[in-house]
């Protein structure tokens, strides 16, 4: 049983990323989204709404609001790759996984990680829409500063954010830190900022 320690990978450095400056607490988090569960159980008594996450970012996030959502609610997830080569003024979202279940009639809550530009976000909100639900709701963790949506189809929302980029609690960088249990701002060891328009081509969001 005997291991080296000095060898065990530390969970906040990988690589050339560095996930220390902690923007978000575990606990703040926590009690943020028992918050919003509860403003969600108020909004739609009687009803039952159907989540509708977007993969992977939201993951963690969709979870824990599952939980603090004293209804019954049913899920959906779908994947989009929200960057491209040059996406990132186009505004192409390509879908990689989409919903199992109809939405018609539904009272749809899109859970999102984080919006950023909003492109994301105007692309599914067009294409939930098309499928006619009786309504639709964004609730996002995060909405950064400068977004560029209009603040009206922002219902329920956890944080506003500044522009560095964001770790922990689902967000990634390369895949990494998702399952920090709080939100981290990461530096990137060389002078390249990790920039998603050209580190994230074609990842899923
Ligand atoms: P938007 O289309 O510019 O709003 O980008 C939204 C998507 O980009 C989010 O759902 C995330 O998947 C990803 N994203 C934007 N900012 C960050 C960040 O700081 N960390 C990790 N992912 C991010
Ligand atoms: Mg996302």
């Amino acid at each position: 049983m005997a291991s080296d320690s000095s060898a065990a990978p530390d969970p906040l450095t990988v690589g050339r990323y560095t996930a220390s400056t902690v923007l978000v607490s575990a606990d703040d988090l926590q009690a943020r989204v028992r918050a919003l569960g509860e403003e969600i159980t108020a909004d739609y008594a009687g009803r039952e709404p159907l989540l509708v996450g977007v993969l992977k970012g939201a993951f963690m996030f969709m979870s824990d609001l599952a939980r603090a959502i004293d209804l019954s609610v049913e899920f959906d997830f779908m994947a989009v790759s929200s960057y491209g080569h040059s996406t990132r003024s186009s505004g192409v979202v390509r879908i990689v996984k989409d919903l199992d279940l109809d939405l018609a009639g539904r009272h749809v809550i899109l859970v999102e990680d984080i919006i950023d530009s909003g492109l994301t976000l105007n692309y599914l909100r067009r294409n939930l829409l098309a499928r006619n639900p009786a309504s639709l709701e964004v609730c996002a963790l995060l909405v950064r500063e400068k977004h560029q949506v209009d603040e009206s189809i922002l219902r329920y929302e956890g944080y506003r954010v500044p522009s560095d980029f964001l770790v922990g609690y689902g967000l990634d960088v390369d895949e990494k830190f998702r399952n920090l249990p709080d939100v981290r701002i990461v530096k990137v060891a060389s002078d390249e900022a990790p920039d998603r328009s050209e580190d994230e081509v074609e990842s899923a969001a």
